[in-house]
């Protein structure tokens, strides 16, 4: 089969989701945003549904809301994340989508570690924290949410402890990840490194 993975991997706001979609389109590859998946699941839980159920029965309209990027659903996403049951319900649905014909793009947190361990190509895509926040209160912002610069810092440290501390599939780069740090970075610089990398091995 003609099936190419690529696995990018990181914390909130240090340019993965950017990155992967520039690579799938530079590559002409189908591109998942698997925190969509999470997000879908919290946003179902703030509503009452019970966690596994709401990922047990995820539906991929779910996945078309527009209220799924406000960072209430985004911390309602990594409570959900650390459940077990929640993370083996949606292993499947990744799974199928990485090995379709003609390549993939997966971001998230686990995508190199547990979801695709035999990707053909791994990025672990970072920052500090304090340029992550200011990002992501820019990005809020912009979209007429109202927040300050400490609350976002905050919400990015409490998600980057649950995310790498939980039992099940903690965050961190697979051992043959190549780890691009965005800190002192523009995005075209990011892009270029991020795009060499995954080069060299195709
Ligand atoms: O990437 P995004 O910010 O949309 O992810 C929301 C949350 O979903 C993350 O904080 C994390 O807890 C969870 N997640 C995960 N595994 C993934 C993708 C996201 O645990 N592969």
């Amino acid at each position: 089969t003609d099936s190419f993975t690529i696995a990018i991997d990181g914390p909130a706001a240090a340019g993965k989701g950017t990155i992967s979609k520039a690579v799938a389109t530079e590559f002409g590859f189908a591109y998942l945003d698997t925190g969509l998946l999470y997000r879908a699941v919290g946003a179902r839980v703030l509503t009452g549904v019970d966690p596994i159920e709401a990922a047990q029965t995820l539906q991929p309209e779910d996945l078309d809301r527009d209220d799924l990027r406000t960072a209430e659903v985004a911390q309602a996403a990594s409570k959900v994340a650390v459940i077990s049951e929640v993370r083996s319900a949606l292993v499947d649905f990744q799974r199928a989508f990485a090995r379709r014909a003609g390549g993939a793009v997966l971001d998230g947190r686990d995508i190199g570690t547990v979801i695709c361990p035999n990707a053909e190509a791994k990025l672990y895509v970072t920052a500090s924290a304090e340029v992550r926040a200011k990002r992501r209160f820019l990005e809020l912002t912009g979209k007429g949410e109202v927040t300050s610069l400490e609350t976002v810092l905050a919400d990015v440290k409490m998600r980057d402890d649950r995310d790498m501390n939980r039992a099940e599939a903690p965050m961190k780069p697979a051992e043959d990840a190549v780890v691009i740090d965005t800190s002192d970075l523009s995005i075209e610089q990011a892009l270029e490194l991020a795009l060499k990398t995954i080069e060299a091995v195709r």
